[in-house]
């Protein structure tokens, strides 16, 4: 991953940029940039994206069906949570992307996937980390949930070495993910995941589900159970934790 790799100064989003390359790229290209203006979080949501941090776009064409594709999520937040882990930090994942330290998140994984039937052509595993911003450099109103490694480590670090790392632990992740049954990935997600186990209240375009959080389907998908303890499993939505 990353043999090829489009750098940007600006871009609107390294997503879309990615998605507009990507039937001609090979696997692997890597789009990157330094500050994006119209960076997209989950959710329709704006992922404020000043300079210091790494944005990027990592072009992949898996071949799998599409209902599939949002294990990459899990395989994406692994990754970027073993590389901080690395730094000596303890990184853990809120399902279904936030990478977090001390409850405070310091990366959001946006994946687009395009499928033909049900295949995919290619996924886009949109990623962002704050990585040497300081806390100011952030939007008030998302200061106190989020954080920065710079902040977390007290000293700068240096991107393109984090980036190497990080690419290379995505190349592992991801040959795994390729070649052995997806309940290895599974198993080191859930165990690096501290949303099992909470009492959550999950939001998702329809409707707000409410319960205890039992564990991840295949997919990817949450399992909640409920009051009346019947149990639900939720594709996408958000994640709040009901006490912190
Ligand atoms: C989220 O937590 O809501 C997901 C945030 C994803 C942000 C990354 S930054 C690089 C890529 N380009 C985008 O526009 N979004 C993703």
């Amino acid at each position: 991953l990353g043999k090829k790799i489009h750098y940007f100064e600006e871009v609107s989003s390294t997503n879309s940029v990615a998605k507009e390359i990507a039937a001609s790229e090979e696997e692997g290209a890597l789009v990157i940039a330094e500050i994006q203006k119209g960076g997209r979080g989950r959710m329709g949501r704006e992922w404020v994206s000043p300079h210091g941090g790494i944005w990027m776009s990592v072009i992949l064409k898996p071949g799998i069906p599409l209902r599939h594709a949002s294990r990459l999520t899990l395989v994406a937040g692994l990754a970027v949570a073993n590389v901080i882990r690395d730094m000596g930090l303890d990184a853990r994942i809120k399902w279904p992307n936030d990478v977090r330290i001390n409850g405070k998140k310091v990366c959001g994984i946006l994946t687009e996937a395009k499928a033909e039937v049900d295949r995919v052509d290619y996924v886009v595993l949109g990623i962002g980390i704050n990585v040497n911003m300081d806390l100011k450099d952030i939007p008030e109103s998302f200061r106190a949930g989020s954080t920065t490694l710079k902040v977390e480590l007290g000293k700068h670090i240096r991107r393109v070495s984090f980036l190497q790392d990080f690419l290379f632990e995505l190349e592992q992740q991801y040959i795994s993910f390729k070649t052995q049954p997806f309940s290895h990935i599974l198993n080191d997600w859930l165990a690096l995941s501290d949303t099992i186990g909470r009492e959550v209240k999950v939001t998702t375009p329809s409707r707000i589900i409410e319960g205890r959080a039992v564990g991840v389907t295949p997919d990817g998908a949450l399992i909640i159970r409920k009051a009346d303890n019947t149990k639900e499993e939720i594709i996408a939505g958000r994640c709040i934790y009901a006490r912190p």
